[in-house]
């Protein structure tokens, strides 16, 4: 087991360092794009990219709730009608319609990911023509990854099969916590049997990579209950794990306020649970990559973190090989030779849109020079926690200013030309990334972050 430093250490640094921050799964992060962003910007984007014949990764959003937990931070609408989803399922299928002809070919593509909200509230055959919308419009690799987001509490043994047969071969549950009060605490009731019963299932279908959602800084949680969590976790042996700190954003996700806020950690709590959740998972053998995922050994997100090919972008962690990310559905995002561009949030508006025969984009960012050079070593620092100085160009000795504070304090080294986040440092990688981003002073004012820690 690998030592992250001595708590007392980390638990003194938190009174500085736990404090609002992105999380960046982008750069610049999405609360800063502009509104002069729109449709032709992605349309002349997406004609460079299909001229290049370069791989896409693919997203697509489905955001259907059956009901919605409390914490949520994701773009979900909670409907009890098929139908719809099937109207949803139309007007995708035109959006994908617009995306081909801005591409101008049948593009290929080595990724796919589904995320929601809830991808299995489709039915099965919702499902299947889903994957058809994708299938018939790229060019998939013979070895391209198809990974989808799944709720066990509403998963079923056909939804398994009909996923594995359109081409999924990797799962994601959200579980959170397997508490009886945290889970009444934040609205998501979910037995622990019925979590163990569906990733039972999954295997059966023939699921290879499983991966685990859970959360720490829940309501109610205290270090003894999320062990339990954690414990019951591993031995269901899942290959990955995410453990994301829960972001209570309320003035932003309104429903969020529906959980009392005396009854969360604080920042001293949250740093118990988290360290918790790091020292069982590494004791069971699984690696922590970058900020707040784990896989077991010999798992290719494991690989791709050890070799140094990691990447992030808005699904967290990946190994995606492509350059591009063409998201679809309403709230996608989409990352296109160095344009950032948002689709419409909200359901009513995003289906006008895409029924107006135009690409949904709301807003967005075009990266300059400056911005791809400082993505690149923020989302190097994310993924492989070291970054050369010569990477950050023109700015190296205004960075390393801004990181003597940080070695000083044991959470960097910055020898021999590279920048190195220690051990101690893993658990602030977050503030690590804030010295190197240009725009936070100025966003700092505008916008308030979920917490560091
Ligand atoms: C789209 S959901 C997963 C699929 C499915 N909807 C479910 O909940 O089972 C994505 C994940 O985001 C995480 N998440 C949601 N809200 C969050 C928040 N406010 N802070 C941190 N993580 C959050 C949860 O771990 C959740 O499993
Ligand atoms: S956490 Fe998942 S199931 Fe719950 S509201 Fe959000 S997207 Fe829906």
């Amino acid at each position: 087991m690998v030592d992250y430093g001595p708590t007392a250490d980390a638990a003194a640094l938190l009174a500085r360092y736990d404090r609002p921050g992105p999380r960046y799964t982008s750069y610049p992060p999405a609360n800063l794009w502009r509104d002069d962003i729109g449709a032709a910007d992605l349309q002349r984007a997406l004609q460079r990219v299909g001229r290049s014949g370069e791989p896409l990764a693919l997203y697509a959003h489905f955001p259907f709730c059956a009901r919605k937990c409390l914490y949520c931070g994701c773009n979900a609408t909670v409907t009890r009608q098929a139908r719809v989803v099937d109207e949803y399922l139309d007007d995708l299928e035109r959006e994908l319609d617009l995306v081909v002809a801005a591409l101008g070919t049948r593009a290929p593509a080595v990724q796919l990911h589904w995320g929601g909200g809830t991808p299995n509230f489709l039915d099965d055959a919702q499902l299947a023509r889903a994957a058809a919308l994708y299938r018939d419009r790229f060019a998939f690799t013979a070895d391209a990854e198809w990974s989808v987001e799944c709720d066990p509490r509403l998963v079923t043994p056909s939804q398994l099969t009909t996923l594995r047969a359109a081409g999924f071969r990797r799962l994601s549950y959200g579980v959170q916590d397997l508490d009886g009060d945290v889970q009444v605490a934040i609205g998501r009731p979910q037995d622990e049997a019925l979590v163990r019963r569906t990733v039972a299932e999954a295997r059966a279908a023939g699921f290879e990579g499983l991966n685990l959602d859970l959360m720490y800084g829940l309501p109610l949680q205290t270090p003894e209950t999320f062990a339990r969590t954690l414990d019951a976790a591993i031995d269901m042996r899942p290959e990955r794990l995410a453990v994301f700190g829960y972001a209570h954003v309320p003035w932003l996700k309104v429903h969020q306020a529906r959980i009392d806020a005396a009854t969360l950690p604080d920042g001293p709590a949250r740093f118990v649970l988290w360290r918790l959740a790091v020292e069982r998972l590494t004791a069971a053998g699984y690696r922590w990559l970058g900020l707040d995922h784990f896989a077991v050994a010999d798992d290719p997100l494991t690989r791709a973190f050890e070799g140094g090919t990691l990447h992030r972008n808005f699904m967290g962690y990946t190994t995606m090989p492509a350059s591009h990310l063409v998201g679809t559905g309403c709230s996608a995002i989409s990352d296109v030779d160095g344009l950032y561009a948002q689709g419409e949030p909200k359901l009513g508006a995003w289906r006008t849109r895409v029924r107006d025969g135009a690409l949904p984009v709301v807003r967005g960012w075009r990266l300059g020079d400056d911005e791809r050079a400082r993505r690149a070593a923020i989302m190097r620092l994310m993924c492989e926690l070291a970054l050369p100085v010569t990477a950050l160009g023109d700015d190296a000795d205004t960075v390393r200013s801004r990181l003597v504070p940080l070695a000083d304090d044991g959470l960097v080294t910055l020898d021999e030309g590279t920048i190195r986040v220690t051990t101690l440092g893993r658990w602030f990688l977050r503030n690590v990334c804030m010295a190197l981003d240009a725009l936070l002073p100025a966003r700092d004012a505008v916008q308030p972050w979920s917490r560091t820690v």
